[in-house]
């Protein structure tokens, strides 16, 4: 899929069918997280993919409840000694690569930051040393949502210089 069609059709997916998707499948998605830019390439993101159920219906528990019928779930954790500036943007930058490998690849997301940090990282058996960032769930999707608004081009972009609306 080309891939600003990915990025126009894109929703947030919190209703997965249950549908488990193929280690082949994942595997493309994980490799688009893996190939992801990161600063001087240092690559502090380290992912755990998770395929339990068991793990998946505590980690459900621990964020958003939706996530119990994700297929797979995916928790980005990065070593903020790595690279204490931009460990957040590398995750950011890999799981959104993995957003849009999802997305062409007929898979919903949702991108979760609301969770408690040391039940996560309990159950997965996470290093004290290492931070969580973010939550993916990957699944399916149920029904896919439209679109949510965003303002408009103008207000989000200048040109040449600042408060010059981009028309
Ligand atoms: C950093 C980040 C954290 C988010 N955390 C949550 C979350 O905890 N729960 C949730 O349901 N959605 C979460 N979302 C999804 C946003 O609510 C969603 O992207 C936004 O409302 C726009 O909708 P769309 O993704 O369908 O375009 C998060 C998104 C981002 C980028």
């Amino acid at each position: 899929m080309d891939v600003l069609k990915a990025i126009e059709e894109r929703r947030s997916i919190r209703e997965y069918t249950g549908k488990v998707p193929s280690e082949e499948t994942i595997r493309s998605i994980i490799e688009a997280g893996r190939l992801a830019p990161s600063a001087g390439n240092r690559q502090p993101c380290r992912f755990v993919v998770v395929w339990d159920r068991d793990k998946i219906l505590k980690i459900a528990k621990a964020s958003m409840k939706f996530l119990n019928k994700a297929g797979v779930v995916i928790v980005a954790t990065a070593n903020p000694k790595l690279d204490p500036k931009w460990y957040p943007v590398d995750t950011g930058i890999a799981v959104e690569h993995m957003v849009l490998a999802a997305q062409s690849l007929g898979l919903g997301t949702c991108w979760v930051g609301a969770f408690d940090e040391e039940e996560i990282k309990k159950i997965l058996e996470i290093p004290k040393e290492v931070t969580v960032v973010a939550i993916l769930g990957i699944g399916y999707p149920k029904q896919v949502p439209s679109s949510t608004s965003r303002k408009k081009l103008s207000e989000l972009f200048f040109k040449d210089r600042w408060n010059n609306p981009y028309s």
